[in-house]
């Protein structure tokens, strides 16, 4: 038993767990983990570009070239036993004493003497000693390359000269990770390797229709190689007891056909107290078609690139300035926002965690991560757009790409296709579409960009329908379908039609799936013309103000606009209109006398009422509306906010809905499939806390924003590690609500749309810092115990250093800007070439 107190928090919660495997670096930016048989895997992203990565605090994981799913380099058994099993190990063998170890642990298990995995910004080093000898292992991918290095440092610590021998290496994937996990009577026969300069090429297929292949190789000559997986690990036996190591001998085999491997063995004489460094290399090569063999006519890769590349980095300099280039990298993007606050997890969150966590996020989607395989979900419309909240500070010009991209997949009718692959940037119907709540996020991800940037630019930028060339029209269009899309599907109560689903994928109230297996994402057995959706509703208000304001902006001259502002804002106000009238509808029929109405099923019967005998109340749109400002002059917002707080909140964060779901509702569909406390079935889901956070903010209740932030913050729940689970340094998608048996145990952590509304309503909602098209705005609404805090933000060009200080118990703010007083509480864009802005805000 171990009471923690929340710093700086208004509540105080007393864990009954407490249990930590790990400590936070903050120095460093890193999270130290001490013990390696942590819950569960945890993780880290290596890359952050188009080569990526995943690696566990084991060594566990596996690598990809930009799609998880179409282009997978190396092998990854997902959900085994042990869990985490394939990934970029090393093995050590003390030649005398004949004996061998895992220095990440993973796979041989070696009770060691000294272990530490330390996750950093875009890598990892896992070291750990055993028997006297050290070895430490630095993983990460250089920017701009489409490759991994490993560092391994062994270091002697006995009194001895030591004969080694050390095995590293990897298990291909024949590229296709679906494809590879299922079609064995195909596979077991086309795997293809090259050797040459004692490097392993990989090159299954490379022979027919693929223009690319996978290299390993190590800066030490080897002793030795196995590229057949069945001679290097001996039969029937596992990788925590491969025959060559035992042998410590390999076998310089060559696979054809079954499971090729990069194996490579290299022997080394430690001296008492010698530190020697091996570099092990895994790229990814691709070779214009018409130059794909060397000899041009041969069957031979041409390895001209590859090559080259090889040689830069098998140079121990070379790799460490890749490394240090890294890691100014990612100080320049945290740099970007820095906050100092009184309470450390929320520092830290902001500072380190949260945002390299958006960059996780943006990069892969829902597609990577111990919990999603890689190869069910490529890159989700919704998502993507949502993602851009927590990621558009750090690399615009990216998420400008990624806006153009996503609306390219926009169909003519303003709706969407639910994902698309990131390799084709196609979109698909893998997962359904007509998610009626789709559309709108394009509007909130542009809204995003351009506070953040001022680039109205991008509003004209032609963008085709579903990709077909000639279809294109300018970006701003889009936008005006997607507010059209929902105007267009109005049900009975002139409410939004749900369509598939809105964001909660598991309300699938068009579904009614009785067969077993059936996906509630792609089946429709109603037509769809009555189920409606409160929260699409809510999100239409949001999005509708959004699109007003960045019509009448654009118009601006100085946004590049034509000065037709009279037009603009009567094209604003029609749009307004239509939000005001939303707002009514609302009222009328969403509201159920204390709380905002979830929705109408297929028979126009009330979800999320207190007339329902289960699901009585919803947590989507008590926190949307409320975030989106509906209600917020007639009470319904604070009626809604206590009637969260009074059926839903929990110490562990807020539940989805009460009470939960106890049978399958064949109208409800997928949310009442799980049982009861987990996922969307009244689970905690972190995305949507956040929204209820900034709904907290907005009618200025900073005390409890930021209590039910620090509730579901990791950092804050790194004590109850041992309840948790899941990574203390990042948000997981669900923490098992108050009707399960593990109440308070996270799943599914990394890829979620957690990350972006969390790092959103801290940064710009509860420490008020928000993006505006007039400048920075400076408006917090913080604890009443917070005396204030310090920022810095990098904003178009400029350095604002921002002191808050409270003068009162209010959210009212004055404002001095390099020492004169502003009015409101924007602070303007400097038009006299200043780049750093003193911002002192008082709050009284
Ligand atoms: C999950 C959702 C997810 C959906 C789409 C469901 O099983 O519970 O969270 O969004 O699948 O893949
Ligand atoms: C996860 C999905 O990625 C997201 O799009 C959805 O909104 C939530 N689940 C809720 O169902």
């Amino acid at each position: 038993m171990q009471a923690h107190g929340l710093a700086g928090a208004s509540i105080s919660v007393r864990w009954e767990h407490g249990m930590k495997f790990g400590y936070f670096d903050d120095q460093k930016r890193e999270y130290v983990i001490t013990q390696p048989d942590t819950p569960l895997p945890w993780i880290n992203y290596l890359g952050c570009e188009a080569y990526f990565g995943i690696i566990s605090n084991t060594a566990g994981g596996y690598s990809f070239y930009r799609d998880a799913r179409l282009r997978r380099l190396t092998r990854y058994r997902y959900n085994n036993a042990p869990f985490d099993l394939g990934g970029r190990y090393i093995y050590v063998r003390d030649n005398d004493a004949k004996e061998f170890w895992s220095p990440s642990w993973q796979p041989t298990r070696h009770q060691l003497e000294k272990y530490e995995c330390r996750h950093g910004m875009g890598y990892s080093i896992i070291g750990s000693e055993y028997k006297g000898i050290e070895a430490r292992t630095r993983y990460f991918v250089p920017l701009g390359e489409n490759l991994e290095i490993w560092q391994v440092t062994l270091t002697n610590h006995r009194h001895h000269a030591s004969s080694l021998s050390i095995f590293g290496g990897v298990e291909f994937c024949l590229w296709d990770a679906q494809d590879d996990s299922t079609n064995f009577q195909r596979n077991f026969s086309i795997g293809q390797v090259e050797v040459e300069d004692d490097v392993i090429y990989h090159k299954t297929e490379y022979r027919e229709r693929r223009d690319h292949f996978a290299y390993f190789t190590s800066s030490a000559k080897p002793a030795g190689f196995d590229t057949q997986r069945d001679k290097f690990l001996g039969p029937y036996r596992g990788w925590d007891n491969p025959a060559a190591v035992e042998r410590g001998e390999s076998g310089n085999s060559i696979a054809y056909g079954w499971a090729p491997i990069a194996y490579q063995h290299i022997k080394l004489n430690l001296k008492a107290g010698e530190s020697q460094q091996i570099v092990f290399i895994l790229g990814y090569q691709e070779n214009a078609n018409d130059q794909k063999f060397d000899p041009p006519n041969s069957q031979t890769i041409n390895k001209k690139v590859a090559k080259a590349t090889i040689a830069k980095y098998l140079s121990p300099a070379n790799a460490d300035a890749a490394f240090e280039n890294l890691r100014q990298y990612w100080d320049s993007l945290l740099n970007i926002v820095q906050v100092d606050t009184p309470d450390e997890h929320t520092n830290r969150m902001v500072n380190i965690w949260n945002a390299y966590q958006c960059m996780a996020t943006f990069n892969m989607s829902r597609s990577a991560s111990f919990y999603e395989s890689g190869i069910g979900r490529g890159l989700g419309f919704r998502d993507s757009n949502q993602d851009l909240l927590g990621f558009v500070h750090m690399v615009p010009s990216r998420a400008r790409e990624r806006i153009l991209d996503l609306a390219a997949t926009q169909l003519p009718s303003g709706g969407a296709y639910h994902q698309y692959q990131p390799l084709t940037k196609r979109g698909n119907n893998d997962v359904g579409s007509n998610f009626n709540d789709d559309p709108h996020w394009l509007i909130l991800g542009v809204a995003a960009y351009l506070k953040e940037t001022g680039d109205w630019s991008i509003l004209g930028e032609p963008v085709p329908y579903d990709n077909q060339p000639g279809s294109e029209t300018p970006l701003y269009e889009h936008l005006q379908r997607s507010f059209q899309y929902t105007l267009d599907r109005l049900g009975p109560h002139g409410l939004p039609l749900i369509g598939r689903a809105d964001w909660n994928d598991c309300l699938n109230l068009n579904c009614f799936s009785d067969t077993p297996g059936q996906s509630f994402q792609t089946t429709t057995n109603k037509e769809g013309k009555v189920a409606e959706s409160i929260f699409i509703a809510g999100l239409f208000c949001l999005a509708g103000r959004e699109l007003a304001d960045i019509t009448v902006q654009k118009a601006c001259p100085t946004h590049g606009g034509t000065g037709k502002c009279a037009e603009a804002e009567s094209e604003a106000k029609k749009y307004l209109a239509e939000v005001k009238k939303m707002e009514d509808t609302i009222r009328k029929h969403g509201w159920d006398g204390e709380w905002f109405l979830r929705a109408y099923d297929d028979f126009g019967n009330k979800v999320g009422s207190k007339e329902c005998e289960e699901g009585k109340i919803f947590i989507e749109t008590q926190g949307f509306c409320t975030l989106a400002g509906v209600g917020l002059n007639d009470g319904m917002a604070a009626k809604a906010l206590q009637a969260t707080k009074k059926h839903l909140a929990t110490k562990h964060g807020i539940v989805l809905q009460q009470p939960a779901y106890s049978k399958y509702y064949l109208h409800l569909g997928e949310i009442s499939s799980y049982p009861p406390g987990y996922k969307e079935n009244a689970g905690i889901f972190c995305h949507n806390n956040p929204w209820v956070i900034i709904g907290e903010t907005r009618v200025g209740n900073g005390d409890q924003a930021f209590d039910y932030y620090s509730r579901i913050n990791p950092s804050a729940r790194e004590e109850i590690s041992d309840l948790h689970r899941c990574e203390p340094y990042v948000y997981a998608q669900m923490i098992a609500g108050k009707d399960a048996p593990t109440h308070g145990e996270a799943k599914n952590s990394w890829l979620t749309g957690t990350a972006a509304w969390n790092y959103f309503a801290i940064t710009q909602w509860i420490l008020g810092i928000r993006t505006s098209y007039e400048g920075l705005q400076i408006a917090p609404v913080v604890p009443k115990n917070w005396k204030g805090f310090k920022a810095t933000r990098k904003f178009r060009g400029v350095t604002y250093n921002i002191q808050v200080e409270r003068a009162g118990a209010g959210n009212a703010v004055a404002l001095t800007v390099d020492g004169k007083s502003v009015k409101g509480d924007v602070v303007p864009l400097p038009t006299d070439g200043r780049k750093q802005v003193a911002v002192k805000a008082v709050l009284t």
